[in-house]
């Protein structure tokens, strides 16, 4: 078959409207799943399918699956791309702003791959995409619940993997290095708000400063297309590996992190201090 019915989570902006983008561009039916619908115009103005969807709603994430299969009759590809992150000490962040990270990049994304796996494994194939980070392996200062529910996630994916293969659906996970998103525009604020003011403030403060020139005025890393081009060829690849690591620093980081001790990279990540 060459089209296939995909899905695509946090298609309403960076790596998911690439996605989302390039798929479509393969000649594949795209749906894609966020909240802000108006955000995804660009989807259906190439021939897509929006659906206004929050991951954490598992009402929502039915009604989505459900509208899909009515009109295709199949899902070939599920790409958990929704995203999102806090930042700041583990002893100053709230435990509700950690519940609310993995309810989207954790609970979220494996509801809607409950959802999804009963049809994958009816047709007896289909391919689900877990976009995870160099996050998943790697993990910084200030930012201990995205990097958790990261980790989570790659733990998730390998069990995953193990379970459905089997039945023919590939499970992939992709680890993006530095992507030039919107992801990290309101990091600063996270770290001044929950760490600005107590024992870790002169850390925050620096990687503020640091988010904010990265992100903010550089804009430093990988365009999200080479994400989108990476999950173009998981879908059509007819053995693909469990995980691509692609962008800025993806791979160079996650080979220092598997060599090194743990103690000296603690010393890389935390020289600043
Ligand atoms: N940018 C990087 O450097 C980088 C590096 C490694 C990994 N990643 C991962 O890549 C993925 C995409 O991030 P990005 O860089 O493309 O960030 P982004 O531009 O901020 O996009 C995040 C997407 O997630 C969606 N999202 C967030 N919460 C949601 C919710 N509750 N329900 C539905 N959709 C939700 C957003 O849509 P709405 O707000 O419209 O709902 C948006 O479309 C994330 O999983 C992130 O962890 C990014």
């Amino acid at each position: 078959m060459a089209g296939k019915v995909c899905l695509v989570t946090g298609a309403s902006a960076g790596i998911g409207l690439a996605t989302a983008l390039e798929l479509l561009r393969a000649g594949h039916t795209v749906y894609g799943l966020a909240r802000r619908v108006e955000q995804m115009a660009a989807i259906e103005s190439a021939g897509g399918h929006a659906i206004g969807t929050d991951v954490s709603d598992e009402a929502e994430l039915e009604r989505a699956v459900h509208s899909v299969l009515a009109k295709e009759h199949r899902i070939d590809v599920l790409v958990n791309n929704a995203g999102t992150a806090v930042h700041g000490s583990v002893e100053e962040v709230p435990v509700a702003e950690a519940r609310r990270v993995f309810e989207v990049n954790l609970f979220g994304l494996a509801r809607l791959t409950q959802l999804v796996l009963p049809h994958m494994r009816e047709q007896g194939q289909g391919t689900i995409v877990n976009v995870s980070s160099i996050g998943g392996e790697i993990a910084l200062p200030l930012g201990a619940w995205y990097y958790a529910s990261k980790h989570a996630l790659e733990a998730f994916s390998d069990t995953l993997r193990q379970e459905v293969t089997p039945f023919g659906v590939r499970v992939v996970v992709v680890q993006p290095g530095i992507i030039k998103t919107g992801f990290e525009d309101d990091t600063p604020r996270q770290l001044r708000e929950y760490s600005g003011g107590g024992p870790y403030a002169k850390v925050a403060e620096w990687m503020a400063r640091r988010a904010e020139q990265a992100f903010q005025r550089d804009r430093t890393g990988s365009d999200p297309v080479v994400v989108a081009r990476a999950v173009r060829e998981i879908v059509t690849a007819p053995d693909p590996r469990p995980r691509y690591a692609v962008g800025q620093y993806a791979k160079l980081l996650l080979r220092l992190n598997r060599i090194l001790p743990d103690r000296l990279f603690d010393k890389m990540v935390t020289r600043q201090r």
